[in-house]
């Protein structure tokens, strides 16, 4: 089998220079990129620069190498099209099926899975023709990543941004492995919440735990890439923000709480992946805590902090709203997992086992999905998304049809 074939449509945006980046990563994982720019786009990045990153011709009209017939070759032989940075213009003209250069044309002729990656200002994405556009394309079962929230061109802030290239390409990776399969989570509003949280003692320390965020993280960027809406709660992460997620950062199991609460009233899918603290000190010291000479350190007294698990579980804000817990065992692993789902009240639990040396921080992990009705499900030790695609899969079967 030869080398997949990527097209990577670029449109004239400030941020078509992070698309050579996106390029690089493309070819060097063995990729056959074939850069079809925009005319606007050479404004910013030369067709040179697209020929010689690519090994590939660069064109920008029908009218070049017309005997070859590239207005239609291009498209129907790729195995994906990825257009970034996707301007207001280019996401107008593709939902209106407009043809007018060689990317419009590959778009139209293109059988394959279509990603857009729009970068704009934060008006020109907010307008409702960008929005009814987007809709239109989603529909149609293109995946269209949400821009990222930052600095945009000049010195305004706002959503807008072209998400870093790294996050694009882990996108276009994992649409690539799916295929044509469409994705089959357009629509939705999924919430997962990752990481740990930390309980202050005082200014400088924490109870903590040792969750990296990862496998919370895998389940942000396997969403994004089956079209959900993502909301990734992140509790002290040290991890890139996945591209088309929104993510909202917090530190303790009580802010956790209320921005999970907040995003999951409209959400169709709630996922703890979060390693949430039971207890956290029940007081703050609001100074640093002295050690005092012949002194014994003063205990510590904690408190419960409230179980978001069960609250949303038992609360579900929307009906069919479905509710997946995470359970952290290291013994009797299977029946103190069955009990957990029994008592939290989710629809499905994911429980693994952990040790010192087991899951956290790695990159594998294994684990038993357990269901409050149907049967468990085994997942074998290999790579954290392996198992966010799994998670994904049993979810996607229990979401109710999608109201019109
Ligand atoms: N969880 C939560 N709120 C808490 C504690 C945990 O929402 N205060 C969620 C986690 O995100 C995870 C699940 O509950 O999805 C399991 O957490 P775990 O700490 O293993 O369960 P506990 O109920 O604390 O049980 P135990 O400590 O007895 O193992």
């Amino acid at each position: 089998m030869g080398k997949p074939k990527v097209v990577l449509g670029v449109s004239g945006g400030i941020a078509a220079y992070k698309s050579c980046e996106l390029l690089r990563l493309l070819t060097e994982s063995g990729h056959d990129v074939r850069v079809v720019p925009t005319a606007a786009s050479l404004n910013f990045v030369g067709e040179a620069t697209w020929a010689a990153l690519s090994g590939n011709p660069a064109s920008t009209e029908v009218w070049e190498t017309v005997h070859e017939v590239p207005h239609v070759r291009i498209g129907q032989s790729a195995d994906l099209v990825v257009v970034a940075p996707a301007t207001a213009d280019m996401l107008a003209k593709a939902a209106h099926g407009l043809a007018d250069d060689l990317l419009t044309n590959t778009l139209l002729t293109a059988r394959c899975p279509v990603v857009f990656a729009p970068a704009m200002h934060t008006e020109m994405w907010e307008h409702p023709a960008t929005q009814e556009n987007v809709a239109t394309l989603r529909r149609r079962g293109a995946l269209v990543i949400e821009p990222a929230v930052g600095r945009l061109t000049g010195k305004d802030t706002g959503k807008g941004r072209l998400p870093d290239p790294a996050e694009i390409y882990e996108v276009c990776r994992r649409v690539l492995a799916r295929g044509v399969d469409e994705p089959d989570l357009v629509g939705r509003h999924v919430v997962i919440s990752a990481g740990g949280t930390r309980e202050p003692l005082d200014p400088v320390r924490f109870l903590g735990n040792r969750s990296s965020g990862k496998q919370g993280y895998a389940l942000a960027r396997t969403a994004v890439a089956r079209g959900a809406r993502v909301t990734l709660v992140a509790a002290n992460t040290a991890l890139a923000d996945p591209a088309g997620a929104d993510v909202v950062r917090v530190g303790t199991a009580v802010q956790l709480r209320e921005a999970v609460l907040e995003a999951a009233a409209d959400a169709d899918v709630v996922v703890m992946a979060a390693a949430v603290a039971d207890f956290r000190p029940a007081e703050y010291a609001g100074g640093k805590i002295k050690k005092k000479d012949g002194q014994d350190p003063a205990p510590v007294a904690l408190v419960r902090n409230p179980d978001v698990l069960a609250e949303i579980s038992a609360d579900r804000a929307r009906d069919g709203q479905v509710v997946v817990g995470f359970a952290a065992e290291t013994d009797d692993v299977l029946a103190n997992g069955r009990a957990k789902l029994l008592r939290k009240g989710c629809d499905l639990l994911v429980v693994n086992e952990v040790g010192e040396t087991r899951t956290f921080g790695s990159e594998e992990n294994e684990a038993v999905i357990l269901a409050s009705e149907g049967p468990e499900i085994q997942v074998p030790y290999g790579p954290k998304e392996a198992l966010a695609e799994a998670i994904w899969d049993q979810v996607a079967v229990r979401l109710q049809p999608r109201r019109a």
